[in-house]
């Protein structure tokens, strides 16, 4: 089959993105971050992400929207604040390794290697690849060799914008998870109640999940996330934080909630030389 994508520079930038449309979706897709900005479902007529009409498209800067991997870390670094927050992953450089189309739709395959840039952040040898489906469902994968003498540690999340009237939305799928605090001096809290719903600033890290959670704005407007990792951060800034970013409109915190999927904070993992780990998501608008 033809391979059907166009390559273009972003909003007058220098950053490089690959326009996929086949009969099932569009999607736009970053090599800065290996980021995917933009998943609109033909059949459900439905973007699956939210992007910022204010993001940045700058040389080593985090695009606000759609989904940025953090990696290797979750947000501060541990032990040296002056290392960018959620690792390096999101302001990196990518390659193109490959793009096929089937019956399903398109496969994007990117990769992130170390480099002498890497190193200075993060002093291991790895190879992360990420296979990006864009078919009737959005599909991510997350591979991760460690080509380094040593066993490293580390941590990632899909760090995904999901467009939805926060003050209306429901999370399901955390009901008797503990989760951290971020706003409450880490505490490490229970959920009791069933759903998720937004009313002030929320920052919440939940080591261990099942991994499967819903979106729902009303009856008819769900999104459905099913991932083998199995932490997830729940974000929504409010009115205030939102003020303090300059990527986002004041107002924009009424339009998104990210719900993040990944490995962090006790579920961190431990990744022995010459092996490797992989994690899937999956997003889609109906179950
Ligand atoms: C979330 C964190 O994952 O990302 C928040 O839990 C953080 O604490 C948010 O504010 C956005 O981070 P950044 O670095 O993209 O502005």
């Amino acid at each position: 089959m033809t391979k059907q994508y166009k390559a273009l520079k972003l909003a007058n930038s220098e950053l490089e993105a690959i326009e996929i449309s086949n009969k099932f979706c569009d999607a736009l897709i970053t090599l800065q971050g290996g980021q995917i900005l933009k998943f609109f479902s033909k059949k459900q007529n439905k973007d699956l992400l939210w992007l910022s009409d204010l993001a940045e498209y700058e040389t080593g800067k985090a695009i606000r929207g759609g989904i940025p991997l953090c990696f290797p870390w979750f947000g501060g670094h541990p032990t040296n604040t002056n290392l960018p927050a959620h690792g390096f992953a999101r302001n990196s450089l990518w390659q193109l390794t490959s793009i096929n189309e089937d019956a399903t739709g398109h496969h994007i395959l990117l990769e992130l290697n170390d480099s002498e840039t890497t190193r200075l952040y993060w002093n291991y040898a790895f190879k992360l690849e990420m296979l990006i489906h864009c078919g009737e469902d959005l599909k991510l994968e997350f591979k991760l060799q460690n080509l380094d003498p040593q066993t490293f540690e580390f941590g990632f999340a899909w760090h995904s914008y999901f467009p939805t009237k926060t003050q209306n939305s429901q999370v399901l799928g955390l009901q008797n998870s503990s989760y951290i605090d971020q706003l409450d001096g880490n505490q490490i809290k229970t959920q009791t109640g069933e759903v998720i719903i937004f009313t002030a600033e929320l920052d919440r890290i939940y080591p261990k999940t099942s991994g499967q959670f819903s979106i729902q704005q009303n009856e008819q407007d769900h999104i459905y996330i099913k991932s083998t990792a199995k932490s997830a951060v729940v974000w929504n800034p409010w009115i205030e934080k939102t003020k303090r970013l300059t990527d986002v409109r004041d107002d924009a915190w009424q339009d998104f909630i990210c719900v993040e999927m990944g490995q962090v904070a006790t579920e961190q993992v431990h990744l022995a030389a010459g092996q490797h780990v992989c994690y899937a998501v999956q997003i889609s608008a109906v179950p």
